[in-house]
């Protein structure tokens, strides 16, 4: 029985099968000629790709030919303000920090404060502007070249932004809106307008430097109806299109169904601002476990890490491949328990989210270096 799934921008749920999205979407997979081209490139592999954490993408290999000719691109993502950055958004935040290091390129980062006031009916655009800045603190955090670099808030930068969307949002009809995302007679007609404000910086660069650079996209794969649209656009008003890098979601805590996502309940998301003591409370009581119900039986079976979120986890936040692979072995063996799985992901994510905070205060400082504002 093909089991029920669904993966739109505003909605993640169900099992999803990353193959059959390949499909779906119509997008390609990472294969492992372009791997070791990003790794040749690199000069350094990123375990997101050896995990296949990131799996599939758009005109990567069209990318790599250009490159190869000398031509240019710039690297361009971004967030929706609508709460506190939760550790899964950082995923392909921490990407773009290694593809900047290693092709030393610009980053766009698009903040859209717009967006979560106009589908968020308890938000002001107050809040989700505030919340904006507070979310380019953890994006800086991570460690991106301040000359090279470039954060912008729809609202703070809508005149510049607002020149190009309304020229795409003349080439979308209403009913490919409501076709690729799902609109419907009760969306409010702001949102109609949006898709074009997010498909508006992927030309951003080349309008900045006066000549065509292809931008590259990495992002969980839940943005890539905003490509298809841009790609169909983008020939029509003398752009390259976007090439896009896509990365599956970081699981909820409490199991493997859909994203880890705020609406799953506070209580289960991991937030960059959770202290060591909460980090550990949540981790505890509420990462799903694939031990065996006594210590005795894990002791003689041992565990199931396909399905134990402790474990899920690590694969995306411990980098040292053979750190992972011995826990791997301990665990499926039962010489390693539940409890101390669950323990090792409480270290290493406290580890990386202490430092992490600290950055995020220096970045405080710095944000003016980053920001673009008409
Ligand atoms: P937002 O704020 O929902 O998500 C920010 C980024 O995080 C990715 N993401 C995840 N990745 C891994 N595991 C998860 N559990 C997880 N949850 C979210 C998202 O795919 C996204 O890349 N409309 C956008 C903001 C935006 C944007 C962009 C995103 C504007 N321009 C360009 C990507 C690229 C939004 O609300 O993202």
């Amino acid at each position: 029985m093909v089991e029920k799934f669904k993966v739109t921008p505003w909605e993640v749920s169900g099992k999803i099968d990353y193959d059959r999205l390949i499909k779906e979407f119509g997008t390609q997979p990472l294969s492992s000629h372009l791997i070791s081209k990003i790794e040749q490139h690199a000069r350094k592999s990123h375990h997101f790709i050896k995990r296949k954490i990131f799996f599939s993408h758009r005109e990567l290999d069209v990318l790599f030919k250009e490159l190869d000719q000398g031509k240019e691109f710039a690297l361009y993502t971004g967030r929706g303000p609508s709460g506190h950055t939760h550790v899964g958004h950082l995923i392909p935040w921490i990407f773009c920090k290694y593809l900047q290091d290693a092709f030393d390129v610009e980053m766009y980062f698009q903040i859209t404060d717009d967006e979560k006031f106009l589908c968020k009916p308890q938000l002001t655009l107050q809040e989700t502007n505030a919340l904006g800045y507070d979310n380019a603190l953890d994006f800086i955090a991570l460690g991106f070249n301040p000359k090279k670099t470039f954060v912008f808030v729809d609202t703070d930068y809508g005149k510049t932004l607002y020149k190009i969307a309304v020229q795409i949002s003349k080439r979308v009809t209403a009913s490919t809106a409501k076709a690729v995302f799902g609109f419907t007679n009760d969306t409010n007609i702001g949102m109609y307008f949006w898709p074009a404000m997010q498909a508006a910086p992927c030309f951003l660069p080349s309008i900045r430097h006066g000549k065509p650079i292809r931008t590259l996209i990495p992002a969980a794969i839940d943005q890539d109806p905003y490509w298809r649209i841009v790609r169909d656009v983008a020939p029509k008003m003398g752009f390259p299109k976007t090439a896009a890098i896509h990365n599956v979601f970081l699981p909820p805590l409490l199991g493997m169904n859909g994203k880890m996502s705020t609406s799953e309940g506070e209580h289960a998301t991991i937030f960059t601002s959770d202290d060591e003591n909460i980090v550990r409370k949540k981790i505890m009581k509420y990462a799903f476990s694939g031990g065996k119900d006594t210590v005795e039986e894990h002791r003689k079976h041992g565990g199931n890490p396909d399905i134990d979120m402790a474990y899920q986890w690590l694969r995306f936040f411990e980098p040292d491949d053979q750190k992972l692979q011995q826990i791997h072995q301990d665990y499926t063996s039962g010489k390693l328990l539940s409890g101390e799985l669950k323990q090792i992901l409480v270290d290493t994510l406290n580890t990386f989210l202490v430092e992490h905070r600290k950055k995020k205060e220096q970045a405080r400082k710095n944000l003016d270096q980053f920001i673009l504002k008409d």
